[in-house]
């Protein structure tokens, strides 16, 4: 059974999961809340989506197979990738950052949003009655 897919996402999961919760100590640290809303983006998306995507592609691995769950993969990792950066630019950056918090505010949300539309079809595919495994 080829768990490659399933194995990168639950590996990223946790790497996410620990700079979510550093920046989240951080803050606690010193009291500055104003990277909050990053530090709950890389939690939710970073660790608990990503550790999501890597259990389903763990429990039906059947559904890991193809192109799809690769342009799933990679549109959720550079999604995440342009998004956290862009949303610390526009709350902590300033006005010499706007530029690229914009731009970045556009592109990682859109695929951030397209790998969940391409993971929905792949959940869709896989838990046909007639292919889903259990
Ligand atoms: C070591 C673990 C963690 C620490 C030390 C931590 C710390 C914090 C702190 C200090 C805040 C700001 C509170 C405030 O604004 O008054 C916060 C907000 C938040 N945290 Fe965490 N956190 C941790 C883990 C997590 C995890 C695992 C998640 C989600 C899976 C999460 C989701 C959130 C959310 C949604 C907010 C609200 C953000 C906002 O108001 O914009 N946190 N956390």
């Amino acid at each position: 059974m080829d768990h490659r897919l399933s194995n990168r996402l639950l590996r990223l999961a946790v790497i996410f999961a620990l700079i979510g919760m550093g920046l989240g100590y951080w803050m606690g640290a010193s009291r500055d809340f104003t990277a909050a809303p990053v530090h709950a983006h890389i939690n939710l998306l970073g660790w608990v989506a990503m550790a999501l995507y890597g259990l389903f592609y763990r429990i039906l691995p059947q559904a890991a197979h193809g192109r799809l769950p690769q342009v799933h993969f990679w549109t959720a990792l550079v999604g995440l990738l342009i998004f956290m950066p862009a949303l610390a630019a526009e709350l902590v950056g300033g006005p010499a950052w706007a530029s690229f918090a914009h731009i970045g505010l556009i592109a990682g949300p859109t695929l951030t949003l397209l790998s969940m539309a391409v993971f929905a079809a792949i959940v869709f595919r896989a838990t046909r009655p007639l292919t889903a495994a259990v």
